[in-house]
């Protein structure tokens, strides 16, 4: 009886020491200490045996049935633990890894542009005003001095929605807009889309425009000159300077186109500037006494106004030489600009 609980024991160890997971060791359990195991039926067959060797059986089952026992919970135990590291480095976080990338937002150039001119103005005193996209032909025509039939409306290709309804072709209707509604001085900044029928390299049907208008008692030609050459310091750097050459616009007289040194080749003449080392900005003049008439604006008051494409400016600015890129809404061009 002795030597089969001894091969019985060695047996049983050496089965333990190979289960390595929990479900084998529930296997194990069932079949070392289980009703129908070797175990039990050794147990069952004390009974029969003499009172000595009673004793003696009794005492090397129970020995061997306690050390089995804590071996077996031992195992359950590490096999339990296992089981917990496991799951724990499952779920960790590896802070070594390289972070996820955020895409960040970017200001579209044309509204970079445009709050820089509109902090180039703000000391000025210069308001910012906007008018309605979708304008009335006496607004964008009529009492800018371009009547009916008359030459200049050709100069912009206007979209028509009603015969006296336009898409308006330039933010200049925000002039009268605003002197309709107030008294001199007038002194304000008016951003905003405008359209007209042409796409090309150079020009899209929708682009846009700011005008500027200062109007006051006594104010001069030479006040629209420094003012301009102060927007083109701030915008394209303390050494530029600004020529003026005659031009024609119904609303101004007079009037006048503006050149910035070419932000390129600063003067010296290159391809951008077909060699004459300046680059046209913008259109201005003085307020036409006939704009005044329209709106009831006193004999004694004088003006200026001025208007230019953003675009165009941020073309300068940047270097972009296809006008269309604004409007493709390629993010890889778009988040370039800061
Ligand atoms: N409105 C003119 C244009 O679109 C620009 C301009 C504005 C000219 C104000 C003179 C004064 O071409």
């Amino acid at each position: 009886m002795k030597e089969r609980l001894k091969d019985l024991e060695k047996g049983l160890i050496g089965e333990l020491a190979l289960v390595d997971n929990k479900k084998d060791l529930e296997s194990f359990k069932v079949k070392a200490l289980g009703r129908k195991s070797e175990l039990q039926q050794i147990m069952k067959s004390i009974g029969s045996l003499g009172p000595e060797e009673k004793r003696e059986t009794g005492i090397l089952v129970n020995g061997l049935k306690s050390g089995l026992q804590k071996k077996i919970d031992d195992l359950e135990s590490r096999l339990n633990e296992q089981e917990k590291q496991r799951s724990i480095s499952a779920e960790s976080v590896d802070v070594s890894l390289p972070g996820r990338h955020i895409r960040l937002g970017a200001l579209h150039p044309v509204t970079i542009v445009l709050d820089r001119v509109r902090d180039i103005f703000r000391p000025l005193g210069y308001d910012v005003v906007t008018g309605p996209e979708i304008e009335h032909d006496f607004y964008n025509f009529e009492a800018l001095n371009i009547p009916p039939e008359h030459p200049a409306r050709d100069m912009q290709d206007t979209f028509y929605i009603h015969d006296s309804v336009v898409l308006r072709t330039h933010t200049s209707p925000i002039q009268i807009r605003t002197m309709l509604k107030a008294k001199p001085p007038v002194r304000i900044l008016a951003p905003g889309r405008v359209y007209r029928s042409d796409y090309d390299i150079s020009h899209t049907p929708m682009f846009h425009q700011v005008e500027g208008l200062f109007v006051d008692r006594g104010v001069r030609f030479s006040d629209l000159k420094g003012t301009l050459l102060y927007f083109a310091r701030n915008m394209f750097g303390e050494e530029t300077n600004i020529r003026l050459r005659p031009s024609y616009f119904p609303f101004t007289e007079p009037s006048a186109e503006v050149d910035v040194t070419c932000v390129m080749c600063r003067g010296k003449g290159c391809r951008l500037c077909k060699d004459t080392g300046w680059i046209e900005i913008l259109g201005c003049g003085m307020v036409h006494p006939n704009v005044f008439g329209h709106v009831g604006y006193p004999d004694d008051i004088t003006g200026f106004a001025f208007g230019m494409g953003i675009e165009r400016i941020a073309m300068l600015k940047y270097r972009i030489s296809d006008l269309r890129m604004f409007f493709e809404n390629d993010v890889r061009f778009l988040e370039q600009f800061i």
